[in-house]
């Protein structure tokens, strides 16, 4: 017992209660937003001239290395006219952004191995990597939807990730928090509607719900420990203090010039030495 309650261990402790903590609820969506904005502030600050059309991938910040970042922006009139592909993004001419501006600027992440970190799906696994598909006026202004207007829809394309055995299914993540699941992809494609997150996930069978209990467990007894350590350093504390107290009631010395020298605790004002503070 002793051991684990030493300084190391306990914050060792309180960084797997936390990460525990999130296995159970997940991360929150102001988490996610934050993420946005952050990724947005650092591609746009890094990129010195814009030109419109051009794709600039930015390599993300060193603390978010495995991402992928880029952005374009792209003038309306383009976008009418020929879409846009990135990636495995697939805008289609004919799509117009909403509420109209003259020209968007279009955020594409890929959260890679960062996807379960900011997102998850109650029972299921990602199967494909988080897509974030953002679309921005030139002001910033994130209510920006690029919709399109000839009938083909936006596109995601999760082909190259096999695997997962179940039934695939396409997730959108909104940006309050609220998650759409539409129940096929087309041969590994998603239909991207609006803005926001995208995967594709499998169901699990059981496995995540003994997760999420084996982690309540775990926390639990996580927090009792950290009670537990913090009691008994509060008593042998205590006790410490008692046995000072003890101590120095009769008697204490203190360094006055070079000369120790019995001294009255009940006195409480110390001497003044004014030759102490000379070189
Ligand atoms: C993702 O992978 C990169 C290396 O490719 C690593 O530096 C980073 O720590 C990883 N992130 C997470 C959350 O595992
Ligand atoms: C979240 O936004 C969507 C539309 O983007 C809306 O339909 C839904 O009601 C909102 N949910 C909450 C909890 O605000
Ligand atoms: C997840 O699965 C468990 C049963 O395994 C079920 O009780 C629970 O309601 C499910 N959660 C969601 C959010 O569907």
């Amino acid at each position: 017992m002793g051991c684990i309650c030493k300084r190391d261990c306990l914050i060792a402790l309180i960084v797997l209660n936390a990460w525990l903590w999130q296995l159970v609820v997940g991360s929150s969506s102001s988490n996610r937003d934050s993420l946005d904005s952050f990724l947005y502030d650092y591609a746009f600050k890094k990129i010195k001239k814009l030109r419109s059309g051009e794709v600039y991938s930015v390599p993300p910040p060193a603390i978010f290395s495995g991402m992928e970042l880029a952005v374009v922006r792209v003038r309306t009139s383009s976008l009418w006219r020929q879409g846009l592909t990135h990636g495995p993004l697939t805008i289609p001419p004919k799509t117009l952004p909403w509420p109209f501006t003259k020209r968007v600027d279009v955020v594409y992440q890929n959260l890679a191995n960062w996807s379960s970190h900011y997102y998850n799906v109650p029972n299921h696994t990602f199967v494909a990597p988080v897509i974030g598909f953002l679309s921005y006026d030139s002001n910033g202004n994130e209510a920006v939807e690029i919709r399109s207007k000839g009938g083909e829809p936006l596109l995601l394309d999760f082909r190259t990730y096999g695997g997962g055995g179940g039934t695939k299914r396409c997730v959108r993540f909104d940006r309050n928090g609220t998650l759409e699941v539409s129940s096929t992809t087309r041969e590994g494609w998603c239909v991207v509607r609006g803005r926001g997150h995208f995967s594709v996930v499998v169901p699990n069978e059981g496995r995540r719900h003994w997760e999420v209990w084996m982690g309540v467990v775990l926390g639990i007894l996580g927090v009792f420990l950290v009670v537990l350590c913090v009691l008994m350093w509060k008593r042998k504390k205590m006790r410490g203090m008692e046995e000072e107290a003890e101590r120095s009631e009769e008697l204490e010395t203190v360094w006055i010039g070079r000369s120790r020298m019995p001294f009255a605790s009940g006195i409480r004002t110390q001497p003044v030495l004014e030759n102490s503070y000379r070189p």
